[in-house]
C-alpha cells in the first residue's frame, strides 16, 4: 500500500450518495476485475460483456491496460513496482466509478496476487461489490494468438520483463469466476459471468445494503 503523504485531508461527503445514484441509474455498481496473460482474452470478453449489459440497460465503463497506459498511467513501465502502482491507481479509479453507480470492467494482466488483493480490499472496505475473473489461458495458446506481436518480440529479446516469458504471472487461487478461455467460446464466457452476476444480485436495480 502506498503510504499517504498528505496529512490533514478528509473525505468530503455531499448530499447525493451512492445509493441515490444507483436508484437514478436503476443498477448496482460493481467492479469486475479481469486478470490473465496478455492475449488471454480479457479485453475481448469485457467488450462482449459490456455490449450484453448495455442491451439489458446497464451502464458499464471499461478500463483497459493499454488504454490506461496511454493516459493516466503513461508514466509507468513494467517493473514490479510500476505494475503495483498501475494496479493501485486503477483500483482506486474503479472504486470511484462504482461509487458513481457504474459497472466497471477492469482488464489488466495484474500479475501479482498482492496487488489484486489490495484492490479487492479497497472494495471490501468501502462495501462495494468486487468479482475477480481469472481469464485462464495456456501460455502456449496466448503466444500462438499473439494479437499484438509482443510475444514474438519478447522471445527475440526486444521486450524485457514480458509477463509469461521473463516476468511472473501469479495465478489467482480463489477467483470468483475462473474461465478457461482456451476451452470456452466467447458467448459461453459471457454467459458464465452474467449467471454469476445474477446470483450475486448484481443485475437487479439496487442492493440496498451496499
Ligand atoms: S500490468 O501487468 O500492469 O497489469 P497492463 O495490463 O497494464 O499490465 O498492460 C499490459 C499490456 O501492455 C499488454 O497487453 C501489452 O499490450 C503491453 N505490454 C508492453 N510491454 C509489456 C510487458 N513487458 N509485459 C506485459 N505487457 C506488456
Amino acid at each position: 500500500m502506498t503510504t499517504q503523504i498528505a496529512t490533514n485531508v478528509h473525505w468530503h461527503h455531499g448530499q447525493i450518495d451512492r445509493t441515490t445514484r444507483s436508484r437514478i441509474l436503476q443498477q448496482t455498481g460493481a467492479t469486475l476485475w479481469f486478470t490473465g496473460l496478455s492475449g488471454s482474452g480479457k479485453s475481448t470478453i469485457a467488450v462482449a460483456l459490456e455490449a450484453c449489459l448495455a442491451d439489458m440497460g446497464k451502464l458499464c465503463y471499461r478500463l483497459d491496460g493499454d488504454n490506461i497506459r496511454l493516459g493516466i498511467n503513461r508514466n509507468l513501465g513494467f517493473s514490479a513496482a510500476d505494475r503495483a502502482e498501475n494496479i493501485r491507481r486503477v483500483g482506486e479509479v474503479s472504486k470511484l466509478f462504482v461509487d458513481a453507480g457504474l459497472i466497471v470492467l477492469s482488464s489488466f494482466i495484474s500479475p501479482y496476487s498482492a496487488d489484486r488483493e489490495l484492490v479487492r480490499q479497497l472494495h471490501i472496505d468501502a462495501g462495494f461489490p468486487f468479482l475477480e475473473i481469472f481469464v485462464d489461458c495456456e501460455l502456449a495458446e496466448a503466444e500462438r494468438r499473439d494479437p499484438k506481436g509482443l510475444y514474438k518480440k519478447a522471445r527475440a529479446g526486444e521486450i524485457k520483463n514480458f509477463t509469461g516469458i521473463d516476468d511472473p504471472y501469479e495465478a489467482p487461487t480463489r477467483p470468483e469466476i475462473h474461465l478457461r478461455s482456451d476451452h470456452l467460446t466467447l458467448q459461453q464466457e459471457v454467459d458464465v459471468i452474467l449467471a454469476h452476476m445474477k446470483s450475486a444480485g448484481l443485475l437487479g436495480a439496487l442492493q440496498q445494503s451496499a
